[in-house]
């Protein structure tokens, strides 16, 4: 049996090690918190895509404690990830004028952060799309809002906050593509690789995750928990009870016509 202190020292010694080996085109797989057996598995990969697996030693801020069970990535973790990818997308976009096309809501965060670090000449547009799902299941996606930019014979950098099924990154894709860019590279936060129906890559990974829902910086659960500056898990309770979301009715949208 492990005591809670050797425990708490095991998950900040590896949280350390894996932001350290997060800079060194590295894997990493952390065993969940509780788990009987630590045995921890670095594998050298080619492209440094690191699996988050179990929480992060980051303890949840007492303001989320209610809602949130763990951190499962830190702001720490996600600023110098962030860092390491702007410096790929730099260097892979030099010398050409880019566009960004982000993805209306989920990457706002993450955006943000991401294009502070690219010190490139870039122009910004918003496709707004949604799965209006219940829950934590994808529903029918619906375009909320249309690219305004001409993206012909541009270098495309399409950002998503993360690759789950590959839906919403295949329909974007087609409808990029119908504009005649010069080329699209797509950018994603995070992937999950376990619910994956569509033949879909991204060119820029922030951290491969486990098939679990995660909320916080910019991801939702029912329109809530965009603002956490960390990813995190809820409790099952939320989950299971969440609190409606509220859409603008039809009858009430404002008319610009
Ligand atoms: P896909 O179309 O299935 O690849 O899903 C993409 C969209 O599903 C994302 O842009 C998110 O809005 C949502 N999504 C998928 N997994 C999660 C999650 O774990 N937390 C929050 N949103 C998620
Ligand atoms: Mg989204």
């Amino acid at each position: 049996m492990q005591s809670a202190a050797f425990r708490l020292f095991f998950d900040r010694f590896f949280s350390r090690l894996i932001n350290y080996l997060g800079n060194n085109e590295c894997q990493a797989t952390i065993p969940e918190a509780g788990a009987c057996e630590s045995t921890v598995t670095l594998t050298r990969v080619k492209s440094f895509t690191p699996t988050v697996c179990g929480p992060s030693a980051e303890q949840v801020p007492i303001r989320w404690r209610g809602e949130v069970q763990h951190v499962l990535i830190s702001e720490e973790q996600i600023a110098r990830r962030i860092r390491k990818m702007s410096r790929d997308i730099v260097r892979d976009f030099s010398g050409r004028e880019m566009v960004v096309v982000s993805l209306l809501n989920g990457t706002v965060l993450f955006l943000a952060d991401l294009i502070r670090n690219l010190s490139l000449p870039l122009r910004l547009d918003f496709i707004g799309i949604s799965s209006y799902g219940n829950g934590t299941q994808s529903g029918e996606l619906v375009v909320t809002k249309e690219l305004r930019l001409d993206v012909e014979g541009r270098d495309v950098l399409l950002v998503d906050d993360i690759l789950d099924t590959g839906k919403t990154l295949v329909r974007v894709q087609k409808m990029l593509t119908a504009l005649n860019p010069r080329r699209i590279k797509i950018c994603v936060l995070l992937k999950k690789e376990a619910r994956r129906i569509n033949l879909i890559e991204a060119d820029y990974v922030g951290f491969e995750i486990p098939d679990i829902f995660v909320v916080g910086y910019g991801l939702d659960f029912a329109e809530r928990f965009r603002n956490l500056p960390f990813l995190g898990v809820l409790k099952p309770g939320v989950y299971q009870n969440p609190v409606p979301t509220e859409l603008v009715s039809k009858r009430n949208r404002v008319s610009h016509s």
